[in-house]
């Protein structure tokens, strides 16, 4: 008997979430929940706990309990910034920081096959989805595979620019996921707290000729972004 209680409440609890309540709206009371399923308010706050520890809930102290916004969740697809946002059905935007031609340095022209003294396009971008800024992007690109990019606005997708422009179609990349802290500056331009968690997403990405076109260092919010990633078992047993 109880048990049912608790999977009405749960299953309820769970549509108001997905699709009757909006983000940031505000779920009904403790005492109205416990009321309506006939269960103790005790019930009810586990119920919440496991829903905030799963973040899909936050609670505001005195104001109650509110729909958090779902994570944005990466695929290992190689998709672009504007690709991921639209797909959770935000709008991807994107103010321009830096836009220089610098010699790729050690790193970068490790990356790019390139050597050091060679130039690159450098950009700096903070990424938005519906105007809340979500990650800041470095993005190298061998200057002589893009002739004048510098002249082309870059108010949008960096990834459409160079299909249509230059017939440049990234189509792999080696990317790689880290843990980090965000310093001041960048968690300023992200408008979240100094020191919050972050995601390091370091990619180069190849094109159509195989020629590594992009290197890129992204910081995610880690409060906003999660990745998703398919694995698959092998099938042999390692016997044969
Ligand atoms: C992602 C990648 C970057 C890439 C960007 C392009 O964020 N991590 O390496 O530069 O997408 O996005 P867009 O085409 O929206 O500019």
């Amino acid at each position: 008997m109880t048990a049912t209680k608790h999977e009405l409440l749960r299953s309820h609890l769970q549509n108001l979430i997905e699709r009757e309540l909006a983000p940031d709206e505000r779920l009904p009371t403790e005492r109205d929940l416990a009321q309506e399923f006939g269960v103790s308010r005790m019930t009810v706050r586990q119920a919440l706990e496991r829903l905030e520890n799963e973040r899909r809930v936050y609670r505001v102290r005195g104001a109650g309990t509110f729909v958090a916004r779902p994570a944005i969740t990466k695929s290992i697809e190689l998709t672009s910034f504007s690709d991921d946002m639209r797909r959770r059905g935000l709008t991807p935007g994107s103010h321009l920081r830096t836009a220089e031609s610098i010699p790729a340095g050690a790193n970068v022209g490790f990356a790019l096959g390139l050597s050091p003294a060679d130039e690159v396009v450098h950009l700096e971008r903070v990424r938005t989805a519906d105007g809340v800024p979500m990650c800041i992007e470095h993005t190298y690109l061998s200057a002589a595979l893009v002739p004048k990019l510098l002249d082309r606005p870059f108010d949008n997708s960096l990834y459409d620019l160079l299909r249509d422009h230059y017939h440049i179609r990234l189509v792999r990349a080696e990317q790689s996921i880290r843990a980090t802290v965000l310093d001041e500056a960048t968690a300023t331009l992200l408008q979240v707290p100094a020191f919050s968690p972050a995601l390091l997403v370091e990619r180069t990405a190849y094109d159509q000729r195989d020629r590594p076109v992009e290197r890129a260092m992204s910081t995610y919010r880690g409060d906003r972004y999660a990745f998703e990633i398919e694995v698959v078992r092998p099938t042999t047993d390692g016997t044969g």
